[in-house]
């Protein structure tokens, strides 16, 4: 009876504890339970575990070290961005199913913050666009933070892009591979995250091939994703997958490939038929490394690329290499290594450079002197570059990350950063016993003109004014428009909007450019390296066409016979929708001018 009596108080004792430990701690009653414990760290418990934890962010606050007791989903911590003083955007931890109560453990965010408040349970989480500067046609996540395109591959009937990626916020950290899937190269279907971090390191850039003989023994056709784990060291390590990318397994004899020098990372491997083997090429510092294996699995090093050539003004990283038509021939082909530097970049930055020659399956020898640079776009926004492999038909797609490393976690968006840029099919030509590349929109990416507007041609005399570029414009359209020059020494066209906002494009003959001036575009004072002029070089010609294709916050200029890309964000209070077409020292015709909005999403 005694006995009874204790137990009875002690479990009143107990519910009493309970009840006031969440009404202090300002919980959810039986679901979230906080305790803010003295060493700093907070403990919550949560008995019924629903498919989210919504996180409040706040961008500037310190990163908080987030363990989630179930080492399955999540063997390491995430680094999050917890708010203290005010909350900017929530993102949803994904909790792991049927896994029975959980348990996390958050270091050092004070009891105070808001964020304990205001962090809740969920079965949903909306990631319906919120933002104007969010592109409709480029690819970009739907929530958090984006960087490097990865993994590019092309596997019955989709086109794979996995690409890095922050599900714990909108600036750079704790990256994974997020992935996406289209049939066209220009709608995207979103899917969950392909592969997430371990004691390894988190998992930087890399590709991925299709292994159609089971060399490596993962089964048929299976998927094989490179990868770098960003740990102590950079490594590089393998994950597959044999259901068509939907689920991967990481290898379990990671990592296959290691170095004793600080950057070493970026794996792209291909296949060199010659020889019979598998080539992997990897960015060291500045240069880059090339590996050959036979199973896909132990590689070894053949050689390196990259002293005294090119630019060195930053870290190479993110190579490809591949074989490219010179000249329209398919039977005269060059090989192309693709090589991202950051900084050092033409406009300051990150940028794409890229060497010509020819690659024996052992090592790679430039055909041009040391000290050229080559440039693949001429704008800011334009990194990161590789290509698809296995594409159909033998294409060579690329793709860019369309930012700049000098102010990428600046940007004015918050509920996603960055976008890529719009698929190219890449080719070569010459010129003066140089060879250089072509860039083109692939042919897709007409599948999504929706309503097109045509103006005759005309002649610009000083200033013509077009005042209102598509009626219910979005922000999101494609121009095609051809210069035939007459007496002009400069061919322009001002995109603007009502605000006086404004990017100015032309053509400076005399200087032989092309020129995109964003420095009045809208929003530009976060970063003193965003206003720039870029400029291409061209050639005299009699008439220029260029495709320019606007989507939000972003303009790309394609020259008509793709012999240069310019690249460049803008964020505008409100889309341009006018356009004045004005001459300097002369005059000049507008021998077509077609507008098409552009719809996808
Ligand atoms: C390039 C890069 C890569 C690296 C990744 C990390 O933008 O720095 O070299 O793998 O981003 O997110």
């Amino acid at each position: 009876m005694i006995k009874m009596a204790v137990n009875l108080c002690k479990l009143f004792v107990c519910g009493l504890l309970f009840i006031y430990s969440m009404i202090s701690c300002g919980t959810s009653p039986g679901k979230l339970l906080m305790d803010h414990q003295e060493n700093g760290e907070t403990v919550i418990r949560i008995s019924n575990p629903t498919r989210f934890l919504l996180l409040p962010i706040e961008e500037n606050a310190a990163e908080a070290r987030v363990y989630i007791d179930h080492k399955e989903t999540y063997p390491v911590p995430m680094n999050i961005r917890l708010a203290v003083n005010r909350i900017d955007y929530y993102v949803p931890l994904q909790l792991p199913e049927n896994a029975g109560p959980l348990v996390i453990t958050i270091n050092s965010v004070s009891s105070q913050a808001v964020c304990w408040e205001k962090m809740a349970l969920s079965e949903t989480f909306d990631d319906s666009n919120r933002e104007k500067f969010r592109p409709l046609y480029h690819f970009s996540p739907a929530y958090g933070w984006m960087n490097d395109p990865n993994g590019l591959v092309y596997l019955d009937g989709e086109y794979h892009l996995f690409y890095q990626y922050n599900p714990y916020g909108s600036v750079w950290g704790n990256m994974h591979w997020g992935h996406a899937v289209s049939k066209d190269l220009v709608r995207w279907e979103h899917l969950p995250v392909a592969i997430a971090p371990d004691e390894l390191g988190t998992v930087f850039s890399g590709n991925c091939i299709i292994d159609k003989e089971n060399t490596a023994g993962f089964g048929k056709d299976a998927m094989i994703a490179y990868y770098t784990s960003a740990g102590e060291k950079q490594t590089q390590s393998i994950a597959y997958s044999t259901d068509q990318g939907r689920t991967f397994t990481k290898y379990d004899k990671n990592p296959v490939v290691t170095a004793d020098i600080p950057d070493f990372r970026d794996p792209n491997v291909f296949y060199y038929e010659p020889t019979g083997k598998w080539i992997m090429v990897i960015a060291a510092g500045q240069e880059v490394q090339f590996f050959s294996s036979s199973d896909l699995l132990h590689w070894e090093y053949e050689s390196s690329f990259g002293e005294g050539y090119g630019n060195h003004g930053g870290v190479w990283e993110c190579p490809d290499l591949l074989q490219l038509p010179v000249n329209g021939d398919p039977n005269q082909k060059k090989w192309v290594l693709l090589l991202n530097i950051n900084p050092g970049g033409i406009f300051g930055g990150s940028a794409t450079q890229y060497f010509t020659g020819d690659f024996d399956g052992r090592q790679f020898t430039c055909e041009s002197a040391p000290e050229t640079e080559k440039w693949m776009d001429w704008g800011k926004d334009h990194y990161a570059t590789i290509t698809w492999s296995n594409a159909p038909q033998g294409r060579a797609i690329a793709i860019a990350w369309m930012s700049n490393w000098q102010y990428a976690n600046q940007v004015p968006t918050l509920q996603f950063r960055s976008a890529n840029s719009v698929p190219r099919e890449i080719s070569l030509f010459t010129k003066e016993n140089e060879t250089y590349l072509i860039n083109q929109p692939v042919p897709e990416l007409k599948s999504l003109r929706k309503e097109s507007h045509s103006l005759q041609a005309f002649t610009v005399n000083k200033s013509y004014n077009i005042d209102q570029i598509t009626e219910n414009n979005t922000g999101s359209y494609e121009l095609e428009v051809s210069f035939t020059n007459g007496s002009a020494g400069i061919m322009g066209m001002t995109l603007f909007n009502s605000k006086g906002e404004s990017v100015d494009l032309y053509y400076d003959l005399s200087e032989k450019k092309f020129c995109m001036d964003r420095t009045k575009s809208g929003l530009t004072q976060f970063s003193p390296d965003f206003p720039a002029v870029t400029y291409a070089p061209v050639e005299k010609q009699n008439t220029y066409t260029l495709r320019i294709f606007v989507d939000n916050c972003s303009i790309e200029c394609f020259d008509g016979d793709g012999k240069f890309v310019m690249t460049n964000l803008v964020f505008p209070d409100e889309p341009y929708n006018r356009i004045n077409f004005y001459s300097k020292g002369g005059a000049f015709e507008i021998g077509s001018l077609d507008i098409y909005t552009l719809d996808t999403y």
